[in-house]
């Protein structure tokens, strides 16, 4: 939090030069920061841009954090600020940082195991399905995957599966290696940019409440120990092994978009993230990873995520956990 609130600082000193020039222009705020509660009003309008840019929904929570940011800010430089910034498009540097501050990253492997045993015997289902079909290839999405961890888990899951198949065979170095022609995608993507590149570096510590404090024992063979030549590092840190980070791919997305990166997905997953979004952002998202979702493929949501579609998809159960199987269009 204190290297996002001096992100974000960094971006407001950037741009005390250009507000100078913004305070006379017309769009430095309808909202007049000279009255009594400007403050609020510029910090409220603000907060229905930063819905509209990243559908987060401003509860009482991101108002106070909001507000906590922005303190330092004087009133006019604030409502300049806020004025630009909504001239800017939803990618752009200064509403990732603004966003970067307020979102949730919280996430571990193997997160929820009730409902990655039905993902593993829905893999199973889809690898043989696609077997028959003669499509040697099996792609899915986490969409909202903050570090990388569940991105890995859904590779280390559907790599576990294809070796029960026998499309894939155990490596020397303790990894799995699919057989050709099979192939295995998992797309990985954020509205945090910071995430991805943590993402990407695949490298995470092992003390405290960990990214791998749910990680099954049996598991922690795809995560070797790092260790640089001659040197005892102070934190255990550990690696993912290339067998299996090799299939996955991060880049940036914001659910905002209006449509997915790709299509033709076999599984798409999307936990723990529509919470935080505004009803009309959640609703805009599921739209957005059915369309991802090929005829037959599955959606994975949070626990307490209600679907938007539901005459859409198939329910499909397991021990304490759902999924949904996109129906065949009619
Ligand atoms: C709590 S994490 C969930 C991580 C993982 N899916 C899990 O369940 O462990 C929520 C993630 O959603 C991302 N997020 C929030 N709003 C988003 C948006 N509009 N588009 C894409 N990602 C978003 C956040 O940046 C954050 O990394």
């Amino acid at each position: 939090m204190e290297e996002r609130l001096r992100d974000l600082q960094q971006v407001m000193a950037a741009h005390r030069e250009a507000l100078a020039e913004a305070r006379g222009a017309p769009n430095a705020g309808a909202a007049n920061p000279d009255a009594p509660d400007g403050r609020l009003l510029v910090l409220r309008r603000l907060a229905r841009d930063i819905e509209r840019v990243s559908g987060i929904e401003i509860t009482g929570i991101i108002e106070a954090k909001l507000a906590r940011v922005l303190s330092s800010v004087d009133v006019a430089e604030l409502a300049a600020w806020a004025g630009r910034l909504r001239l800017l498009p939803a990618n752009h540097p200064e509403w990732l940082s603004l966003i970067e501050a307020l979102t949730v990253h919280e996430t571990f492997f193997h997160r929820d195991c009730a409902q990655l045993d039905l993902l593993a015997r829905i893999l199973r289902e889809t690898i043989a399905t696609a077997a028959a079909n003669g499509r040697c290839c099996l792609r899915l999405w986490s969409a909202g995957c903050a570090t990388g961890e569940e991105a890995y888990t859904l590779a280390i899951l559907a790599l576990l599966a294809l070796r029960d198949a026998g499309f894939a065979d155990e490596s020397r170095e303790g990894g799995i290696v699919c057989r050709p022609p099979w192939q295995l995608d998992v797309l990985g993507t954020d509205i945090s940019r910071l995430v991805l590149t943590q993402a990407k570096n695949a490298v995470y510590a092992t003390e405290g409440l960990s990214a791998f404090r749910d990680l099954p024992h049996e598991l922690r063979r795809f995560f070797p120990i790092l260790r640089r030549p001659g040197e005892a590092p102070a934190t255990e840190l550990r690696g993912v092994l290339a067998t299996v980070s090799r299939h996955v791919r991060f880049r940036h997305f914001n659910l905002m978009a209006g449509s997915p990166p790709e299509t033709g997905f076999d599984v798409v997953v999307c936990r723990n993230v529509l919470i935080y979004l505004t009803e009309t952002a959640r609703g805009g998202a599921q739209l957005l990873l059915r369309e991802a979702l090929r005829p037959g493929g599955h959606l994975l949501l949070g626990p307490t995520d209600a679907l938007a579609e539901p005459a859409a998809y198939e329910p499909c159960w397991g021990a304490g956990a759902v999924a949904y199987a996109l129906k065949p269009p009619r």
